[in-house]
């Protein structure tokens, strides 16, 4: 979800086309990067989940408390018969806490990339919320889409959800355009519910992205792992054509998962604070993967993830240069954590004849996705 193309189609000999582009690229940088949302495979998802239950990790149940606390007050200007459209849901367990707040909601379209989990979780809804439709779009949220066409010729409400301060795993830059995307698929006058993490103490920050269990570190050194599986040459899923693996020799050339470590960074710059997620090589070490050799020097990174945390001034500046008008802002006692309610106006030019606007100045100008 970083402002690449997601993976979509599998290559003729199983291989994902789009993850084996993304990592061969991001592995000849200078600096190694490897985007987050490769993160999430179905094992990835699984300790993501896991990640969320931790006594460290305080953003889900924060939010959660915030959302259960004022639900009623987030739905109530949206009004009657909304149109719900949750990006990125994964396995939510916060759907449920909107949807009873909201009156007589009409429609719940849930978009992310095609996971079953998530089909699955869609339609577990249907249950609870009888007559409620069930609207699943699989859909790159980082390119523009459309809402499912059913839904796009009604005038109802439209509310976007973006819990999970997931929009903190976009630069801002990349957060700018996210929200111009929104404003272009929901129209004019829709609202949109963001939670945003607004933490800057490093004393909570670092636990929570790298936990005493290791859960954490086990989700990131999943990414290598992942690499093994779906791009490495032994048991991965080139099984056979060994033919057509020109380079490839056996034995030692795969991530070896226990010459890496996880790493979580705090960076600060002027008002913009971020956690970095690096996998650190322990030693210098060769790593062979589709027929090219990746070297890596002992200490040498490959950065897998940034998550933004944004002040509420920050995080409003950064929604007006969007074009959105932010309404609200609730927050628990302890002002870890922001969920923000913004809106277009109802007479919003289309997003396509609004001139691009800058990042705020707080933004660094180059960031790494
Ligand atoms: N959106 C979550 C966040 O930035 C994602 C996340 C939480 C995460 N913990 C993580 C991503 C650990 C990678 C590693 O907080």
């Amino acid at each position: 979800m970083n402002g690449q193309r997601l993976p979509r189609e599998a290559g003729a000999a199983g291989i994902d086309a789009a993850f084996a582009a993304a990592v061969l690229e991001g592995l000849a940088q200078p600096q190694k990067r490897i985007s987050s949302a490769w993160l999430y495979d179905r094992r990835g998802s699984e300790l993501f989940e896991e990640i969320t239950g931790l006594a460290e990790y305080y953003p889900t149940r924060t939010e959660i408390g915030i959302l259960e606390a004022h639900a009623p007050d987030m739905a109530r200007p949206v009004g009657r018969a909304a149109v719900l459209v949750e990006i990125g849901s994964g396995s939510s367990r916060k759907t449920p806490i909107l949807l009873r707040a909201l009156a007589e909601p009409h429609a719940y379209v849930p978009i992310d990339l095609a996971h079953d989990f998530f089909l699955a979780s869609a339609h577990a809804l249907a249950r609870e919320f009888a007559g409620l439709r069930i609207c699943p779009l699989v859909a790159d949220f980082t390119q523009p889409f459309a809402l499912p066409d059913a839904l796009r010729s009604e005038a109802r409400p439209r509310l976007g959800f973006f819990p999970g301060s997931t929009i903190g795993n976009l630069s801002p830059g990349g957060a700018i355009a996210f929200l111009r995307i929104m404003a272009g698929a929901l129209g004019p006058g829709a609202y949109m519910l963001i939670g945003t993490d607004c933490t800057h103490d490093p004393t909570l920050l670092l636990p929570a992205y790298d936990d005493t269990r290791g859960v954490t570190a086990a989700f990131n050194l999943n990414l290598l792992a992942r690499i093994n599986r779906e791009l490495g040459d032994k048991d991965g899923v080139n099984d056979g054509d060994s033919e057509s693996m020109d380079g490839r020799g056996a034995g030692g050339e795969r991530f070896a998962l226990a010459a890496f470590r996880h790493e979580a960074r705090y960076r600060r710059e002027r008002d913009l604070g971020r956690i970095e997620m690096h996998l650190v090589s322990r030693r210098a070490q060769s790593v062979r993967l589709c027929g090219r050799r990746f070297d890596f020097a002992a200490g040498e990174t490959i950065h897998t993830e940034n998550s933004y945390k944004y002040s509420r001034d920050d995080f409003r500046a950064l929604a007006r240069a969007a074009g959105w008008l932010p309404e609200e802002c609730w927050s628990d006692a302890r002002q870890r954590f922001c969920v923000h309610l913004l809106r277009l106006s109802p007479h919003a030019p289309h997003p396509r004849t609004m001139r691009r606007a800058e990042p705020p100045a707080t933004a660094p100008s180059s960031s790494s996705f």
